[in-house]
C-alpha cells in the first residue's frame, strides 16, 4: 500500500468520524436549553374520533343494532346465536376459483362471538382495530359489516372498501354510534373496582424518581391531560406536552385510539423515559389497574370512580 493510499485511508476514517460527530443528537429529556424558545407552536392535530365516546350511549347502540345476538346482553360472547354460528371455510384454491366465477361449497366452521370480559383478547385490542372490525366485519368468521348508511345506497354496489364477512341486513351505523359501541365493549375488560384502584394510585402513590416523590398526577395532570405540576416543568422541554397531544398525554384520542392495553402497561414498566421505569416498584396488579383507569380519560365512563 503506498504511502498515499495510506493517507487517503487515514482522512476517510478521520472524516467519517468528523461527520458522526456532527450528527444532530436531540436528547429531549436532558437537555438544559429551552428548545421551544422562538419557535411557534402548530396548532393542535385534528382530531380523529369524532366525538367523545360514551359507554353509556355505546350501551344503547350495542342493543339497537343486535350485537347483543352473538356477544350476549352482557358481552360475554354467549348470545342467543352464539352457539350456531358458522363461517365458510376458506383456502387459496376456493379463493383462485372464485376469480373465475366457480364457487366450491366448503365445510363451514364454527365461529365464536368475542367475550368482551377476555382481558387477554382485549388487552390486544386497540380501539382503532376494534373500529375496523367493526366498520368491516371479520374475513372468514361470522362478526358481520357495519357500514355507514351511505355506504350502501337503495341501488347498485356499495361504496368505497368492500366489506368483509357477513352482512347483517338493515343495520347501519355512524361513526360516532361505532365509537361509542367500542368503547362499551371497552368497558367490559375492567371491573368497576379495579378502575377505582387505579384512580387511587394515579392520584395517591407515590414514587421516589431521582430523590423526588411523585404520583402520576404530578406529571400527568389529574385530569390526564400532562397539566400536573410538573407536567408544566416538562412542557418546557416536550414539544407534545406543551401543545396537549402526543405520548404521555392522556387525553389525547388520535393517539389512546391506536394503544393497546399491552403496550400502556409496557411504557409505565419500561418507560422510554429513564425516570419513568416502574418495574418493581408496583405490582402486575396495580398497573393493569392504572392501565385500565388511564382509559377513562378519554371516554364517558359508565360507573363512578
Ligand atoms: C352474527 C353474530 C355477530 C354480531 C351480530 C356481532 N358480532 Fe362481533 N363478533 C362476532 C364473532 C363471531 C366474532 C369473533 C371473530 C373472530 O373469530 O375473530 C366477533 C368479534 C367482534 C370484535 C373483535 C373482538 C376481538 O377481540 O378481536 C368486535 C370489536 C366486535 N365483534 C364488535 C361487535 C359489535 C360492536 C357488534 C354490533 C354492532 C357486533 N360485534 C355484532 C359475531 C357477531
Ligand atoms: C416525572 C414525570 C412522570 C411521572 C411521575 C409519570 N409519568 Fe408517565 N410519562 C411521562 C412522560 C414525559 C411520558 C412521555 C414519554 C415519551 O415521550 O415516550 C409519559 C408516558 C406515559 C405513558 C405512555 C403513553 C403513551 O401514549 O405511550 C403512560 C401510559 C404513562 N406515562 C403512565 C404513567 C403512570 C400510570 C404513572 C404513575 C405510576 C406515570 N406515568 C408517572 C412523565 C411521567
Amino acid at each position: 500500500m503506498s504511502i498515499r493510499t495510506l493517507a487517503f485511508l487515514a482522512m476517510l476514517v478521520a472524516g467519517s468520524l468528523f461527520v458522526t460527530a456532527c450528527q444532530p443528537q436531540v436528547n429531549v429529556s436532558r437537555s438544559s436549553v429551552n428548545l421551544r424558545e422562538g419557535m411557534a407552536l402548530e396548532p393542535p392535530a385534528e382530531r380523529l374520533v369524532p366525538v367523545r365516546p360514551s359507554a353509556i350511549e355505546g350501551a344503547k347502540v350495542f342493543e339497537r343494532a343486535q350485537c347483543i345476538i352473538c356477544h350476549g346482553t352482557r358481552g360475554f360472547g354467549d348470545g342467543p346465536a352464539a352457539a350456531n354460528l358458522t363461517a365458510e371455510q376458506k383456502t387459496l384454491l376456493h379463493d383462485l376459483l372464485r376469480l373465475v366465477g366457480i364457487r366450491l361449497s366448503a365445510p363451514q366452521l364454527p365461529s365464536r362471538p368475542a367475550n368482551f370480559h377476555n382481558v387477554v383478547a382485549m388487552r390486544l385490542n386497540s380501539p382503532f382495530t376494534m373500529y375496523e372490525t367493526v366498520t368491516r366485519g371479520r374475513p372468514h368468521t361470522a362478526m358481520p359489516s357495519f357500514p355507514r348508511p351511505r355506504d350502501y345506497p337503495k341501488k347498485g354496489m356499495p361504496r368505497g372498501r368492500p366489506s368483509y364477512g357477513a352482512r347483517l341486513f338493515g343495520v347501519y351505523l355512524t361513526d360516532e354510534e361505532r365509537w361509542h359501541v367500542i368503547f362499551h365493549e371497552l368497558s367490559f375488560a375492567s371491573t368497576p373496582q379495579e378502575v377505582a384502584l387505579g384512580k387511587q394510585l394515579y392520584e395517591t402513590k407515590e414514587i421516589e424518581i431521582n430523590g423526588r416523590p411523585y404520583t402520576c398526577a404530578s406529571c400527568h395532570g389529574t385530569k390526564g391531560d400532562g397539566r400536573g405540576p410538573a407536567g408544566a416543568e416538562l412542557s418546557r422541554t416536550l414539544w407534545g406536552w406543551a401543545r396537549g397531544e402526543g405520548p404521555g398525554i392522556l387525553t389525547d384520542i388520535n393517539l389512546m385510539a391506536q394503544r393497546k392495553s399491552t403496550e400502556l402497561f409496557q411504557s409505565i414498566v419500561d418507560g422510554r423515559e429513564e425516570a419513568h421505569r416502574y418495574r418493581g416498584k408496583l405490582t402486575d396488579d396495580e398497573i393493569w389497574a392504572l392501565v385500565n383507569y388511564i382509559w377513562t380519560f378519554v371516554y364517558d365512563y359508565p360507573w363512578p370512580k
